[in-house]
């Protein structure tokens, strides 16, 4: 395992002991409890929990503090993965390894789970347990629910939906892509100048994050039509059967991969401009996710 595959490892485990112990607390017998588990902890890779530990090098923020943000953003990014394998939106049956929630508990019970866990994210964010000021907890939520709602993950894949078997040109295709998994992970940059209290970076943090989403979702579109499914866990070779409107059906593989090179290389530029050293490990990890296999 690489030396950053390692880092992601790491903190993947801290988010996950934190979510373990933060439901020990409130324990369900239930089903519908036992599928918002079986979405959670069923092994993603925890990218945005790394991308806001690495932000947050940027003002050496407290862990603890990233952590529960991650916890959090965990959440809602199980939850939109839930209801994203659903029959009535992309209908798949395997995710991270393993049968889709919706495959082992039902649809309805998926749908409930994918509800709670958008909640829970929440639910966290304004906790007591976390120690967070309460400007910066309302800050947090308000950007956390702009960016899961209909200008966000909701809207984004609401056009994702609409655009399937549609020829749609690269600008809308971009514009689809921030909202479904691009302003999350915008979220997760935004956060770190959020937490350490400095509004007027807040804007070119989101901003980068926008664009280090999109180079997260071209790669998830590259997985698909070159991955292996054993890496990626999830099945492969779909999005062109089912029309999906993606950057590489809109211009192809070569300008595809040659317009993530070149994005990388602005978001890296800005970074090394602006923070310098301190951005070591956020560009580290943006460096990552374009060689990633899973
Ligand atoms: C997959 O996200 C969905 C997209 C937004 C492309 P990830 O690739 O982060 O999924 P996990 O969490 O590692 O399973
Ligand atoms: C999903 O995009 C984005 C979400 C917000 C869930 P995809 O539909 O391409 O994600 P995968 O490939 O199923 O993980
Ligand atoms: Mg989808
Ligand atoms: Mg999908
Ligand atoms: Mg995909």
């Amino acid at each position: 395992m690489k030396d950053i595959e390692k880092k992601i490892v790491k903190v993947a485990n801290h988010v996950d002991s934190f979510l373990k112990s933060y439901l020990k607390k409130k324990t369900q017998n239930s089903q519908l409890y036992e599928a918002l588990k079986y979405g959670l902890f069923s092994g993603g890779k925890k990218f945005r929990s790394y991308l806001i530990v690495t932000s947050g090098k940027l003002f050496n923020l407290n862990y603890k503090q990233l952590i529960a943000v991650g916890a959090a953003v965990e959440c809602m990014h199980s939850y939109s993965l839930i209801h994203d394998d659903l029959p009535s939106m992309d209908n798949d049956d395997f995710r991270r390894g393993k049968k889709s929630t919706h495959k082992v508990f039902g649809e309805s019970t998926a749908i409930l789970a994918g509800n709670s866990l958008l909640t829970l994210a929440f639910e966290i964010l304004s906790s007591n347990n976390i120690n967070i000021n309460s400007k910066s907890k309302i800050n947090l939520i308000y950007a956390l629910a702009s960016s899961a709602g209909y200008a966000g993950i909701a809207g984004g894949q609401f056009l994702d939906l609409k655009f399937e078997k549609m020829k749609v040109n690269k600008n809308l295709i971009v514009d689809m892509q921030n909202k479904k998994t691009g302003e999350l992970i915008s979220f997760c940059t935004e956060s770190a100048a959020i937490l350490a209290n400095k509004n007027s970076q807040r804007k070119f943090l989101k901003k980068i994050g926008l664009d280090i989403g999109l180079l997260f979702q071209i790669t998830d579109d590259l997985l698909d039509l070159f991955g292996d499914k054993n890496k990626t866990g999830k099945p492969t070779r779909k999005d062109k059967q089912k029309g999906k409107a993606t950057i590489i059906k809109s211009i192809g593989v070569n300008k595809t991969i040659e317009f993530s090179y070149k994005l990388l290389d602005n978001i890296t530029e800005k970074l090394e401009n602006k923070y310098r050293s301190k951005a070591v490990s956020l560009i580290d990890s943006v460096n990552f996710l374009l060689k990633r296999d899973h």
